[in-house]
């Protein structure tokens, strides 16, 4: 839950969205076809570099829903089944609220501060894990249902049903400009009709990361909507060879835990088809959080690392399928253990915290991460401006002007500029 006070303003907001769709209506014959509900027609088939071998995987694909009980997936029948194909991974946290900086760190390895749903563009100068895979020509693409083109900037997109399927803080590559504003990358953030193409042409890239729509992720409806977009979509590409080898590696998961005040632990599931036989149907009790999804391919594929939470030995463990075989190390936390605190939002100083403002700063550069590479640099950082002389924290949202908008969120603390911090009390889960 979002303090009143924390930003400036408070409107009601997506009252449309917030009607809550009777059932689950498959789009399309299957995962395959495309669909007119897709909105965007499909670009041509992507280009990806070879296969790039990683020890454990040679493919992730991330699927994430929202704002979930853990007890209610995990008595969800269609969880169930899956959960017999793979590890539940009982210690895994999401690492603030709410969902916008959950997707940020599962990235970029940091949320920057912030604490809103807000329309964000990290600058050029900040890194991503797409940094790390490109510099070893490992292939990626994140999958966005219901955005209507390739690497579309704006803050959602609705439906000519006029209902809003498509929200930008749940596209967390697209708010990187390191990402968005590299055409060649942006037209790796692609929609679902190319996702169908792509499938069908087996030229699914090797890191993916896939949001489906407000819908089917569970954020608008029910775990039980979810599980019947499951139904349809992920459980025939699980058989699906394009979609699911040998070598793949699936991390099904929700980006934050439903009540603020009770811990941030999320249902998370490991399953495909690198799952071995005798882990099938186990339990996982390391603890685990979204910076792990970085860290466990860091491991994977020996790479480099962000520098930022992404080498916190604290909070991003190996996964134990990948960290058992290449003997990395992890704490011996689990969820059992006395861990930190991952429910706390508001009060995290960063460039996105207009209340606690410090500037966008270096990584450590002298942070080990999953793999042996060393951290990342991009070419445009001032390595000179780093957390040991960074300025403390200042609140810079009272001395800026303020205006409320409800067609532009948007708040650049960064430069200084904020405009608004318009947080919807209506809907605190965004
Ligand atoms: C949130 O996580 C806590 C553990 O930190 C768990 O006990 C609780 O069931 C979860 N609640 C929801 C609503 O997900
Ligand atoms: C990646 O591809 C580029 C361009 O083909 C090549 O110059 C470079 O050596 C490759 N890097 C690795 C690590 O394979
Ligand atoms: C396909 O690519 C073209 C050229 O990059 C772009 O203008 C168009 O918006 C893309 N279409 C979709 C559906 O993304
Ligand atoms: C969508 O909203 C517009 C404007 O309010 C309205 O004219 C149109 O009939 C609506 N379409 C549907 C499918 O409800
Ligand atoms: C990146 O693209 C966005 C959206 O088009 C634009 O507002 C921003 O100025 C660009 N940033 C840079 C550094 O060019
Ligand atoms: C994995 O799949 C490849 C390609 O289909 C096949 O050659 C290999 O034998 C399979 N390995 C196992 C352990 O099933
Ligand atoms: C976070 O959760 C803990 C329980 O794990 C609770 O004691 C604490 O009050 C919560 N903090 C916030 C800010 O909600
Ligand atoms: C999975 O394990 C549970 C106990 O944790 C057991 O009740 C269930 O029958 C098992 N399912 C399968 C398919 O083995
Ligand atoms: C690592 O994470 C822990 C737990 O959240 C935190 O206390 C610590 O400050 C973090 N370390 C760094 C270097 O950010
Ligand atoms: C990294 O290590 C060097 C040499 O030990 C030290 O001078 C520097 O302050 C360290 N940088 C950070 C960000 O800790
Ligand atoms: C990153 O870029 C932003 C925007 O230009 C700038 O404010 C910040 O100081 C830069 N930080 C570093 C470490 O380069
Ligand atoms: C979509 O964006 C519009 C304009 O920025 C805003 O008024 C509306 O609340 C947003 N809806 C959702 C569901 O994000």
């Amino acid at each position: 839950m979002i303090a009143p006070s924390t930003f400036a303003l408070a409107v009601l907001a997506g009252t449309a969205s917030a009607a809550v769709a009777p059932s689950f209506t498959s789009p399309a014959p299957a995962p395959t076809s495309q669909s007119s509900f897709y909105v965007g027609a499909a670009n041509s088939t992507i280009t990806n570099t070879p296969n790039v071998p990683g020890a454990v995987f040679d493919r992730f694909i991330q699927i994430w829903l929202e704002n979930t009980d853990f007890a209610q997936a995990a008595s969800n029948p269609v969880f169930q089944s899956l959960a017999a194909e793979g590890v539940t991974l009982t210690g895994y946290y999401g690492v603030t609220h709410p969902s916008e900086p959950n997707y940020l760190a599962a990235v970029g390895g940091d949320f920057f501060g912030l604490a809103a749903d807000t329309l964000e563009y990290i600058p050029t100068n900040m890194s991503t894990v797409v940094d790390l895979l490109d510099q070893k020509n490992i292939s990626w693409a994140t999958y966005q249902e219901n955005m209507p083109t390739d690497g579309f900037e704006p803050y959602n997109f609705t439906n000519p049903d006029n209902y809003t399927y498509y929200v930008r803080k749940h596209n967390p590559l697209v708010i990187y400009e390191s990402v968005a504003n590299i055409s060649t990358r942006s037209a790796r953030i692609r929609n679902f009709n190319d996702f169908a193409v792509d499938v069908g042409n087996n030229s699914l890239s090797q890191w993916i990361f896939i949001t489906p729509n407000l819908r089917n992720d569970a954020h608008d409806t029910s775990v039980g909507y979810a599980a019947s977009w499951l139904t349809y979509w992920l459980l025939p590409l699980l058989n699906d060879p394009n979609f699911n080898t040998n070598k793949t590696l699936i991390l099904l998961t929700f980006d934050e835990n439903e009540t603020y005040t009770i811990g941030n632990s999320v249902y998370s599931l490991l399953i495909g088809g690198v799952v071995p036989q005798a882990m099938k149907n186990t339990t996982d009790s390391t603890f685990y959080t979204h910076y792990s999804a970085i860290s466990t391919v860091e491991n994977n594929w020996d790479l480099g690392n962000l520098g930022r939470q992404d080498t916190n030995k604290t909070l991003a463990n190996v996964f134990n399928l990948v960290a058992s075989v290449t003997s990395y190390h992890n704490n011996g936390l689990t969820n059992s253990s006395a861990l930190p605190q991952l429910n706390i939002t508001g009060t995290i100083p960063g460039p996105l915290n207009p209340n606690y403002f410090v500037p966008y700063l270096a990584p450590n550069m002298n942070s080990t991460g999953g793999g042996s590479g060393k951290t990342f640099v991009a070419p445009n950082v001032n390595t000179s401006l780093t957390t040991a002389n960074a300025p403390a924290p200042v609140n810079i949202s009272a001395s800026t002007p303020t205006k409320s908008s409800a067609a532009g969120l948007t708040s650049n603390a960064g430069s200084m500029i904020t405009t608004i911090a318009v947080v919807a009390i209506a809907a605190m889960l965004l």
